[in-house]
């Protein structure tokens, strides 16, 4: 391998070339301090690093989100799980700044998150995946990572969005940008555009782009939705590096398969609520959860088109905020912190 392509620091040993003899102990630590944590929604953790306490969020009449209270273990790997409609993507949309709530906190780390906008959140640490928009596609693979570096006037995922503006980053997010590429084996396509990415090959780099902002909690809504079988395994393999560099990772995935696989603690969904919390194993056998899933409609969600929405929403905050206007009471609180 050229020298120019040897990963550094806690990257390399993510790689899994012949994997270090301590390349599995985030995963045993996440497991053994969850082995004693009782199977009860809401239960405690022995770490926690996000808190969600009394969310709701509601449509009109429809409550996509009640949550009472859910506590995410620091290192660990959270498979959020249930029907379609359950409030997996609503949650992230309110955790990440996305939407807010019509009720409740969160905090990471013991900080509250609530009323922050995406790319604040995102400068705290947390950020999410979302399916790559058209606006998106027409940029190469490199200018879409070049969106999701943290420049040093606070810049985000989304500040960045702002047409330009990417260009006067620094040279070092470029050459952050090539190696996290040629870790997801996306260098050979850094200068096409990303709308001729397959749709594993967009996961990927939206999984790529996500690390820029060096995360500590990776939300990924459905990674594995719509990704050919070749990639699943080398996706999964990089879900799995998250933990390995002691990120937190809560994932989205209807496969009960791969959720065993990489899941060290299981939350399940349903019509908003929080019904039932696990090691995988527990899950199976939970009436409720099998209740939920043979009660539930699986016709197609409205994801991508929310998803668009709402990031053309947080797009035009941003703008409005450089121009240093205040929108609405969500921007408020911008500029506080660092
Ligand atoms: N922007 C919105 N406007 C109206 N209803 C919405 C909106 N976003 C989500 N919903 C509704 O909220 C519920 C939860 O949706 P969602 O969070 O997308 O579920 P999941 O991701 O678990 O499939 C669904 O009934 C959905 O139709
Ligand atoms: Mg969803």
């Amino acid at each position: 391998m050229p020298a120019e392509n040897t990963p550094t620091g806690a990257h390399a040993a993510s790689l899994g070339k012949g994997s270090p003899a301590g390349g599995r102990a985030p995963q045993r630590l996440a497991q053994a301090a969850l082995r004693d944590v009782p199977w009860e929604v809401g239960v405690a953790k022995p770490d926690p690093a996000i808190v969600v306490e009394n969310v709701t969020r509601t449509f009109g009449g429809l409550t996509a989100v009640s949550v009472d209270r859910l506590e995410v273990q620091r290192g660990g790997i959270t498979g959020l799980i249930g029907p379609n409609g359950a409030g997996k993507t609503t949650l992230f949309n309110l955790l990440t700044g996305f939407d807010q709530p019509n009720t409740g906190t969160w905090s990471f780390d013991g900080r509250p998150l609530g009323k922050l906008a995406p790319h604040q959140v995102a400068r705290l640490g947390v950020v999410r995946t979302f399916q790559l928009t058209k606006a998106l596609s027409r940029l190469t693979v490199l200018e879409n990572m070049l969106l999701g570096a943290q420049g040093q006037r606070g810049e985000s995922f989304l500040r960045a969005l702002v047409p330009g503006t990417w260009r006067s980053q620094e040279k070092a997010n470029t050459e952050k940008a090539l190696d996290l590429l040629r870790r997801f084996k996306l260098d050979a396509k850094k200068d096409e555009f990303a709308g001729t990415l397959s749709g594993g090959q967009r996961k990927l780099l939206e999984m790529a782009r996500a690390l820029m902002s060096d995360p500590q909690v990776v939300m990924l809504d459905e990674p594995m939705a719509g990704v050919n079988p070749a990639l699943t395994q080398s996706l999964l393999g990089h879900v799995k590096d998250l933990r390995e560099e002691g990120m937190t990772v809560i994932f989205v995935e209807h496969d009960m398969d791969v959720v065993r696989d990489i899941s060290d603690w299981v939350v399940v969904m349903a019509a908003g609520r929080v019904i039932a919390e696990g090691p995988p194993e527990s899950i199976s056998q939970n009436q409720a959860v099998v209740d939920a899933y043979l009660g539930a409609h699986h016709d197609a969600p409205l994801t991508v088109e929310e998803e668009d929405q709402v990031l053309a929403e947080a797009e035009r905050r941003i703008a409005h905020e450089e121009n240093g206007e205040v929108i609405d009471s969500d921007t408020t609180t911008r500029g506080e912190g660092r």
